[in-house]
């Protein structure tokens, strides 16, 4: 039965009821957000739901990830219809705070992310996962779940995470979970409403051409040179003038690879106009289509 979510503004109130459900055998699932929410984000909501007996979605626009010059101020804040939507599911609380509580006046301390986090986005957005890092431990602190989730289409995101986690022995088990794509395959991201028509057109590549990699993988391409190649080829003959990144990766170190004999993951970055999209595909041995 539908039900509105509860709101907390308040980081420690959320805490102290956390706890309390902990203490009457409740497990607790993790969903932290920026808000703007779509099937990508509701999949992990229904995902926490499958295994945990209360789940906490946080919205949260948090600065420290945005360096000078990207889109924090113009990033899509829609909380009436976020909660709208949360409200299709069995009931979940919902932390929204302000910054003052994430970040109290005069706090500098903040989490240096692991080295996994130097390549790929690392090397275009320099203080990014830094402020991933830092609100992400700051999450787990006022929100202290069993698990939390997290979407693949942030694949490096994710591995940051999971190896800060490891690092500094956090425990809370982290949940990764498939990419949602629409119906023509694009992959799910709240900067997606900042395409017009025909930027969308252009950034339907990106899923046609990892897709198109993937195939080729499953016929035997091994060179995976000639597939970067391909991708930044469809990419750029789609319209992209902008890619930041095709790679071809060990998805646990996220180190390049010549040839592709084990699993892969390939992910893209690229902008159309001022948006900058990312995907990716994992490509798991034995391969089929
Ligand atoms: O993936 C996101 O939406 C954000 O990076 C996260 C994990 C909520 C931290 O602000």
């Amino acid at each position: 039965m539908p039900q509105a979510p509860h709101v907390f503004h308040d980081p420690a109130l959320l805490r102290t009821e956390i706890r309390k459900a902990q203490a009457d055998g409740k497990r607790v699932g993790l969903v932290p957000t920026m808000g703007a929410l779509h099937q990508g984000h509701l999949s992990l909501v229904a995902e926490s739901q499958k295994s945990c007996d209360l789940t906490v979605v946080t919205i949260f626009v948090n600065p420290t990830q945005f360096a000078p010059g990207e889109d924090f101020a113009k990033y899509p804040r829609t909380l009436e219809a976020d909660l709208k939507l949360l409200s299709e599911f069995d009931p979940v609380w919902v932390l929204v705070p302000e910054v003052d509580a994430m970040y109290p006046p005069g706090s500098t301390t903040e989490v240096k992310a692991p080295e996994i986090a130097l390549p790929l986005e690392g090397t275009f957005r320099p203080i990014h996962f830094d402020g991933v890092a830092t609100i992400v431990l700051k999450l787990f602190q006022v929100a202290p779940a069993d698990a939390a989730f997290f979407g693949q289409k942030d694949y490096q995101q994710v591995r940051v995470i999971e190896e800060m986690v490891r690092d500094l022995i956090v425990p809370i088990e982290i949940v990764r979970c498939p990419i949602i794509r629409e119906s023509d395959g694009l992959a799910m991201s709240s900067r997606n409403r900042y395409l017009s028509s025909e930027e969308r057109e252009i950034a339907l590549s990106i899923s046609r051409s990892l897709h198109d990699a993937v195939q080729q993988i499953v016929g035997g391409e091994t060179d995976a040179q000639l597939l970067r190649d391909r991708i930044e080829h469809a990419l750029r003959e789609a319209g992209f003038r902008e890619i930041d990144y095709v790679s071809i990766a060990s998805p646990h170190t996220l180190e390049s690879v010549e040839t592709i004999e084990g699993d892969v993951v390939i992910l893209v970055a690229a902008k159309v106009g001022t948006t900058r999209l990312i995907d990716n595909v994992l490509v798991s041995f034995p391969v089929s289509s």
